[in-house]
């Protein structure tokens, strides 16, 4: 049989970035091993660490590698305020390579998976019987529009008062995009499809569920249940087991998907994958983590999930996706855990991020 081979982009990012990408390579490579397929890795400089070794945090030479490979994995970029700040605005990583990099695929669907089973409800801070039977939620965020690519006014009024104008942008072809994506996802799952919104205020949210409405009528199957963002909130601390997916504008879920990593114990065990209808990149749904950086303590698993989502969505390898799920499930079920989740003294034994790593391969080997 013919071996398959890919190219993917590998923008190790700041931080964290390079430690828990490590730990996902060592899975990619075990993937190889295991399957009938090889990866050609390339590495590319990407985030502040690239702005200051190439003058910009999204260099030509990156752009070109996304137009060669077949997806890129993507870690954290940015620096802590105090460093951040040394940079002028428009290269900061997350506004001059982020963004530029979602706009560059044209990834307009963010998926971001909430998961626990019930047998580790022990990682997260709310109670077992909050957990219930397990949460298992799919958010799916619009990652083109809004505030995060709208015109942006800085000036100062007749007065001297400075001032700032951030425009919330949406057309419905945006809007109709991404919730196709999320009917499509609702309709091989529960077909049960919350959409977050605040209508009651934004204008953009009454276009956006004009827009639902007609998208709705191609899948009957499936039932829309609205909910103001504000009220999602609560309703995913208090009874996070009612919902299914989740489907809102830019900066909604940018926020509801960091209280998700709330909900389940750490933003560690955040991965996302970034869609469109070409290429996909995938990456952790938190940052950079500076806070613990170079101490051997970040979590790999967002990193590692950021693989599993890749090979599903972008290679066509379900299986081995689903093995690798399995294998991090049975490192914690082991009784192990990395400092972010021992926070819930669960009495697991805590490991480093390299170790978190080397039982997810050894549990993949064992498969
Ligand atoms: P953060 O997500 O980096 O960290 C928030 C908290 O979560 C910290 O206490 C951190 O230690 C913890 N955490 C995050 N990931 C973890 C992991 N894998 N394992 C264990 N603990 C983990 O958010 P922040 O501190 O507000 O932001 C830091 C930088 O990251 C900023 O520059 C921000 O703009 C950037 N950022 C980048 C991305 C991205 O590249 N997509 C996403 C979010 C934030
Ligand atoms: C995320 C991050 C990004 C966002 C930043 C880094 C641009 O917070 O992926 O959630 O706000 O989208
Ligand atoms: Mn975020």
């Amino acid at each position: 049989m013919k071996q398959k081979s890919y190219k993917i982009g590998i923008f190790s990012g700041d931080g964290i970035g390079p430690e828990i990408m490590k730990e996902a390579l060592k899975v990619l490579k075990v993937v190889e091993q295991r399957c009938a397929v090889t990866f050609e890795l390339i590495e590319a400089p990407f985030g502040a660490a690239a702005y200051f070794d190439y003058g910009h945090p999204f260099p030509e030479q990156s752009r070109a590698v996304c137009d060669v490979v077949d997806a890129v994995l993507k870690g954290p970029v940015g620096l802590v305020h105090s460093e951040a700040i040394k940079i002028p605005v428009d290269m900061q990583p997350e506004r001059g390579a982020v963004l530029p990099l979602r706009a560059h695929y044209n990834t307009y669907a963010n998926f971001r998976p909430v998961v626990l089973p019930q047998s580790l409800a022990h990682l997260s801070p709310l109670k077992a019987e909050v957990i219930g039977e397990g949460i298992d939620i799919i958010m799916v965020r619009e990652l083109l529009g809004g505030l995060y690519f709208g015109k942006k006014v800085v000036g100062k009024d007749n007065n001297g008062v400075r001032y700032v104008e951030e425009t919330l942008r949406y057309d419905e072809i945006q809007i109709r995009q991404v919730l196709i994506s999320a009917f499509d996802l609702a309709m091989g799952r529960k077909r049960v499809l919350h959409n977050i919104h605040k209508s009651n205020i934004l204008q953009s949210s009454v276009l956006w569920n004009e827009v639902l409405d007609e998208v709705a009528q191609d899948y009957p199957e499936v039932k829309v249940v609205h909910m103001l963002v504000d009220a999602a909130a609560t309703h995913l601390c208090l009874k996070p087991t009612q919902f299914d997916v989740m489907v809102m504008e830019n900066m909604f879920g940018d926020i509801l998907s960091d209280q998700g990593g709330g909900l389940i114990g750490s933003l560690g065990l955040m991965p996302s994958a970034c869609i469109g209808d070409g290429k996909a990149y995938y990456e952790p749904s938190h940052g950079s983590a500076p806070d613990i950086a170079g101490q051997n303590i970040a979590n790999p698993y967002s990193m590692i999930g950021s693989v599993a989502m890749m090979l599903e969505h972008s290679l066509d390898m379900s299986a081995e996706a689903k093995n690798i799920w399995a294998a991090m499930q049975g490192v914690f079920s082991d009784g192990y855990t990395t400092p972010d989740l021992a926070a819930q003294k669960s009495g697991d034994k805590v490991i480093g991020t390299d170790a978190f790593g080397d039982r997810v391969v050894a549990k993949l080997k064992a498969m």
